[in-house]
């Protein structure tokens, strides 16, 4: 409260009550009384700068940035919980019309029943089409009298963590084939020796987290194609198309990845990576109907009638299904193409001038979607996780990791290239790549004092 007797304008009343110095956060427990909005809002905004910038996140696949008619549309929904089919009917059918056109972008054949649903990212996606698989397959078995107490899933080391968490938290038998060193995807090969009755799906990445490159799908379908005509299995393919699946269709039309190829039965995709939207928003597809079993739906009242529903959450925003829309309408089949050929001729060129440089080698240099990985070309007396912390001093995000096992003697830098990774951005990050190398090769600690003396010199 201000004191009696005091002015708006005295200058204690600013220094008290217009500041916000003075104010202590809470750490541990709950504060006994409130403070000044604009208090709790710059404490917080202050404190968040420690985060680093998003626009300069190589790292992550996460869209940082809408048009602000997407924005607007965003903050007119934040207040609307998806799940409240009852209330918010509309928002539901624009999920479903979302389906739709991403089941018809992965060329579902016209006899199959597909159905599908929003997700909070491809993790959750990948959990509920790897549960439903599973389902089935012990359907199967009760159906024919067998025991299904030890089922198995077949994927690759090149999977992302949620692959393994799927595993454990749903008490699967992870068969994974292993990398080696120079071959970071899996062949039907050695997937073929881990497959028997008791596999509920074989997985497929396109787009591999660690380097970006994708496992052979076709070559997969192939295979358990021919494990069908032969011994009568009916292992399905669940592909994750997280990064991939706004890209390939686009910058690859004709690349056959998707429910052209017979055993491929669920895809996933992120909306919040190529989809171009915030997060969190995943997408799910299945093939046809029959594949999600009755017993996993769960069904709310939606305008007097049931409405199923397929999700691990309950309560979620319904911001992100509604910015998804805005893109595909706003940007077309053209408007997705310009920016998937735009970010990829970036990722080429990025990978070009790292090949280039003669310090790095390419493990992939955006074979399929715009991620360029390497690795030094030979031992330094620094390591890459010594460039990336390095790197930080500009501002840049760069991950540097290990492979993993079998290959993890590897380490490696992944940049992610978004839409706002421009072709001049690639020349300011080459130019800081290369001083920052060349700081730590001389222990010289400041890469940025290269860089600006050689700004300087150049205008
Ligand atoms: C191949 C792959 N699958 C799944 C995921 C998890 O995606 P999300 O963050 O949308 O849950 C990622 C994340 O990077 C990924 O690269």
């Amino acid at each position: 409260m201000k004191p009696e007797g005091m002015k708006n304008s005295d200058r204690n009343y600013e220094r008290n009550y217009n500041r916000y110095m003075d104010n202590d956060v809470p750490k541990f427990t709950f504060p006994s009384k409130g403070m000044r909005a604009r208090a709790a809002y710059q404490l917080i905004h202050d404190e968040l700068n420690l985060d680093g910038n998003p626009d300069l996140n190589l790292a992550t696949f996460v869209t940082t940035w809408m048009e602000p008619e997407a924005d607007r549309l965003i903050i007119e929904n934040l207040h609307k919980n998806f799940i409240d089919h009852f209330e918010y009917p509309q928002v539901n059918v624009i999920e479903e019309r979302i389906v739709n056109i991403l089941a018809n972008l992965y060329n579902i054949p016209d006899n199959y029943n597909f159905v599908g649903t929003s997700t909070i990212g491809s993790s959750e996606a990948i959990m509920l089409g790897l549960l439903a698989h599973k389902w089935n397959w012990k359907l199967r078995c009760i159906k024919e009298n067998k025991s299904h107490d030890k089922p198995n899933i077949v994927f690759g080391g090149d999977t992302h963590v949620s692959w393994d968490k799927f595993a454990r938290y749903f008490d699967v038998e992870p068969r994974i084939v292993p990398l080696k060193k120079d071959r970071y995807v899996i062949g039907p090969d050695d997937v073929r020796k881990k497959i028997d009755e008791n596999t509920i799906a074989v997985g497929a990445v396109l787009g591999t987290t660690f380097t970006g490159e994708f496992d052979p799908v076709a070559d997969l379908n192939d295979m358990l194609l021919d494990v069908k005509h032969d011994l009568g299995l009916d292992i399905p393919i669940h592909v994750d198309a997280a990064s991939a699946g706004f890209i390939t269709p686009f910058y690859e039309p004709n690349f056959k990845w998707d429910f052209r190829l017979e055993q491929v039965k669920s895809i996933n995709t992120s909306g919040h990576k190529f989809g171009l939207v915030y997060p969190g928003l995943g997408w799910l597809i299945f093939r046809d109907e029959s594949l999600l079993p009755e017993d996993l739906k769960f069904y709310v009242n939606y305008l007097g009638d049931e409405m199923p529903t397929y999700t691990l959450n309950f309560s979620e925003g319904s911001s992100m299904v509604v910015a998804q829309y805005y893109n595909i309408m706003k940007l077309g089949f053209d408007g997705y193409s310009t920016i998937a050929n735009k970010m990829m001729g970036n990722a080429h060129y990025l990978a070009e001038r790292i090949a280039k440089s003669g310090s790095f080698k390419l493990l992939n240099g955006a074979s399929h979607i715009p991620v360029v990985t390497f690795e030094q070309k030979e031992k330094k007396k620094f390591t890459l996780f010594d460039l990336s912390y390095k790197l930080r001093e500009r501002g840049w995000i760069v991950p540097a990791y290990s492979l993993p096992p079998e290959a993890n003697d590897t380490t490696i830098m992944r940049v992610v290239v978004r839409e706002n990774f421009t072709s001049d951005m690639v020349d300011i990050f080459v130019q800081d790549l290369m001083n920052a190398e060349k700081a730590l090769e001389n222990g010289n600690p400041s890469p940025t004092k290269a860089y600006s003396r050689k700004a300087h010199s150049v205008s």
